[in-house]
């Protein structure tokens, strides 16, 4: 039978196709991973520091690295110092910020904010051993207090001066890490900095805390505000990653033990 002749090839060929087909034709369609490009300080430890690896890690990139992958996204960590943070987000270097940022009023009108994620305070931060115990900003008066540009903290002691006419000498850094170093190197009487990265200090550092001055931070992420679709799809996989084991377990990883 001169058909069955070219039966066997025939199907042999159109099998061959088709699995090729099925195996080519959803690495055609899947979209491509999309990135999002997450700016961070990281010189804020639990939240985000540089590990031994020099690699960027910490709270808020495991928090927003499990966000994303929900949603489909990729993340790109880039390294941007805090006040440069807002400027790179509203000119499109990066599309959300993940720094341990307090939502305040200000920041509001230019960026939007998710819900938050974090509560902190403020802690004055002193040298071990230096006997110096400062309870609040009036104790500090003229002394030199080390902060981070840009900051709640930085604000907070320029609100004192302006408001009592008191004199601190305030020396702002672009990184909190430096700022501490020269705290334990005495070129600082103290460094004002957010409560539990303070504590993160203690552990590092020779260094205490002396007082926590009471200020009820909440930390967000922060999207552009014309970013409403991002920003709604980050609310809601952010609000059901708080519920999660997950969320328990980066908390462990990064303050336990
Ligand atoms: N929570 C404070 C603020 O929003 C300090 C944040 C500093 N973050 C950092 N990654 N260095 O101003």
């Amino acid at each position: 039978m001169a058909a069955s002749r070219y039966l066997v090839p025939l199907i042999a060929v159109i099998v061959i196709a088709v699995l090729a087909l099925l195996i080519i034709y959803p690495r055609l369609t899947a979209p491509p991973a999309k990135v999002l490009r997450v700016g961070t300080s990281p010189d804020f430890p639990p939240f985000e520091f540089i590990d031994e690896g020099g690699n960027i890690v910490g709270i808020d990139i495991d928090l927003v690295k499990a966000i994303a992958k929900r949603l489909g996204y990729e993340v790109e960590v880039i390294s941007i110092d805090f006040e440069g943070l807002i400027p790179a987000l509203l000119n499109k270097q990066i599309d959300v910020i993940a720094s341990g940022m307090t939502i305040t009023e200000e920041r509001a009108e230019v960026v939007a904010f998710t819900t938050p994620y974090w509560e902190a305070d403020q802690a004055i931060l002193v040298a071990a051993g230096s006997g110096f115990r400062p309870q609040s900003l009036d104790d500090l008066v003229e002394k030199k207090v080390g902060v981070q540009s840009g900051t709640t903290a930085e604000q907070l002691v320029h609100d004192y001066i302006t408001s009592t006419g008191k004199s601190i000498d305030v020396k702002s850094y672009p990184s909190y890490v430096l700022a501490v170093v020269d705290l334990v190197n005495g070129r600082l009487d103290a460094v004002i900095v957010d409560s539990p990265v303070a504590q993160m200090f203690v552990r590092e550092y020779n260094v205490e805390v002396s007082a926590i001055i009471r200020t009820e931070e909440k930390y967000g992420l922060a999207v552009r505000k014309d970013d409403v679709e991002l920003l709604s799809k980050l609310n809601e996989a952010l609000e059901e990653f708080l519920n999660t084991d997950e969320w328990m377990q980066i908390i462990d990883k990064y303050l336990g033990g």
